[in-house]
């Protein structure tokens, strides 16, 4: 069995297996400029988060419909499940669908298609999380708040997410502060490829409550002592850092010092389809490689529920 933990930071976007891209490609009359599945795999070769961002974007092409959404969502559930993930919390990328002409609307109601009825079908409670692109404007990110009045209901929380150097999350203040007045719970990618100034910025601007990657605040002690003393929470991928060469190999990322450093690390998954593993994979990885104990993965699989947004009771539920 499968250690129970919850997932925290995963795009759904990067949820496309090649299979479901043709198959979307196919469905949709989308021409995809890879011969097959093979050819397509053969792209996944990254040296850094801009050079997946162009083909994570390029291939988002095939998401058309409510449907598509909804097998896009479905898939992934269906293999978080039999990883032991028990409870998501799920970014999407409104700005990145709207810019291709699909609409708000149809990307939330085809998520909720399979998000509605995740518990029952797959034993995964969910949240949505609407992250803003941090390389679009300030502006766009406004208005695509505004869009999504209709659907607050179904979403728990904003992110920052896309290429980070240049964009710093101060760039954002006025959006996160009026995603806080409207009860929207607020997180950020910071520290990834940009500087641990990125992250206090997030902190300290955004008011986020807890970031995605930060691995990059280990060359900042004093802010490694503050995200210690405030247990702010680090949603780390060790998977994605490799593939995207945060760091040169899985064996030197800085996952053990973090956890003897005592932050309050989560393992994700990111963009599974892309890397090489879901989250059960990203377990599986850092125990193998980094020969984590028993004991620290089942606090790093801990850690995933209390960094959650779920309530304490569902919390307990869940784990
Ligand atoms: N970093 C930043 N933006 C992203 C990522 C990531 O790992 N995945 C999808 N959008
Ligand atoms: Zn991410």
């Amino acid at each position: 069995m499968p250690l129970p933990k919850a997932e925290l930071h995963l795009h759904v976007e990067g949820t496309l297996e090649p299979e479901l891209a043709f198959e979307l490609a196919a469905r949709n009359g989308v021409t995809l400029p890879y011969a097959d599945t093979e050819e397509l795999r053969e792209a996944y070769r990254f040296k850094d988060l801009q050079s997946f961002l162009n083909l994570y974007y390029e291939l988002m092409a095939v998401l058309r419909t409510e449907q598509d959404f909804a097998d896009l969502a479905g898939a992934y559930l269906a293999r978080a499940a039999a990883q032991g993930v028990r409870h998501a919390e799920i970014f999407f990328d409104p700005q990145a669908h709207i810019a291709r002409g699909v609409s708000l609307g149809t990307v939330v109601e085809g998520l909720w298609r399979a998000l509605g009825s995740s518990e029952r079908d797959h034993g995964i409670s969910t949240r949505l999380i609407m992250c803003f692109l941090r390389d679009e404007s300030a502006d766009s990110a406004l208005e695509t708040l505004q869009a999504a009045t209709p659907y607050l209901d179904r979403i728990t929380g904003v992110g920052l997410d896309s290429a980070e150097v240049g964009h710093p999350p101060a760039k954002f203040r006025e959006v996160y502060a009026a995603a806080a007045a409207l009860g929207l719970r607020r997180v950020a990618h910071a520290g990834e490829e940009g500087p641990p100034a990125y992250i206090t910025e997030a902190l300290d601007v955004l008011g986020v409550e807890r970031v995605d990657h930060g691995l990059r605040c280990l060359e900042d002690p004093a802010l490694v002592e503050r995200l210690v003393r405030e247990r702010v929470p680090l949603t780390l991928c060790p998977l994605s850092n490799v593939r995207l060469r945060a760091v040169e190999t899985l064996a030197d990322h800085p996952l053990p010092a973090m956890l003897d450093a005592g932050l309050l690390c989560t393992v994700n998954s990111d963009d599974p389809a892309y890397f090489g593993g879901y989250a059960g994979d990203n377990f599986r990885a850092v125990r193998e490689t980094l020969g984590l104990s028993e004991d620290r993965l089942r606090e790093l699989a801990r850690n995933s529920f209390v960094a959650s947004f779920l309530e304490d009771d569902e919390e307990r539920r869940a784990r």
